[in-house]
């Protein structure tokens, strides 16, 4: 499994429920990853999309404990059990955790690669994810060069789990 964000200098990721920049090289960069696998995401995250729906050209699993929650186009799982054994069905290399907090924070640890859009600003964030670089599991193995949209610059980052986080994750069972 994967997980994809874009996180400020504080591993902020959002604020009132939207996206901290509007950066069209990384909203590329996310469809490119994205499209054509599965995307897991909670429920704040889904109706933060346009028009509340699942995203187009990708399988959408969306995490509601609401047993009565619906969306178009979505597969919806009511629990962590209920995510791994729909996950199972699918090629774990073609899975992308896109969101937000809550779906990172937890399941993160479950990932090979994690593809940071790190974003070198302060963005006043409300949500937040954990600060990668103090995780023992994980190793940067790439850095683009910066790029600057809209006064913010940013580089994409991917770290992998190292081979004590790989043994570490064993005892995940997934
Ligand atoms: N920067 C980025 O790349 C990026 C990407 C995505 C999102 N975000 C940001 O992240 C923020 C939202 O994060 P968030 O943590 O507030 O919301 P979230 O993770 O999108 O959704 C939280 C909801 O997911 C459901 N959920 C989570 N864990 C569950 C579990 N174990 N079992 C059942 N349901 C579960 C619950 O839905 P119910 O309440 O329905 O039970 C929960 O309220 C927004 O600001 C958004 O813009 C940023």
């Amino acid at each position: 499994m994967n997980m994809i964000v874009a996180a400020d200098r504080n591993w902020g990721i959002g604020r009132n429920n939207g996206l901290l920049a509007d950066l069209p090289t990384d909203m590329k960069y996310f469809r490119e990853h994205t499209q054509g696998k599965i995307v897991v995401m909670g429920r704040k995250t889904l109706e933060s999309l346009p028009g509340g729906k699942g995203l187009p050209k990708r399988t959408n699993i969306v995490l509601s404990a609401n047993p009565d929650f619906e969306a178009e186009g979505c597969i919806i799982v009511h629990s962590e059990y209920e995510l791994f054994d729909e996950l199972a069905k699918y090629d774990p290399d073609n899975i992308f955790l896109i969101g937000g907090a809550s779906i990172y924070n937890r399941f993160y640890k479950y990932c090979r690669r994690l593809f940071i859009t790190k974003m070198d600003a302060d963005l006043n964030a409300d949500a937040f994810i954990v600060n990668i670089d103090e995780d023992e599991d994980y190793r940067l193995i790439s850095e683009s060069e910066p790029v600057t949209e809209n006064g913010i610059t940013f580089r994409f980052l991917v770290y992998a789990r190292n081979f004590e986080g790989m043994i570490r994750a064993r005892t995940l069972n997934f």
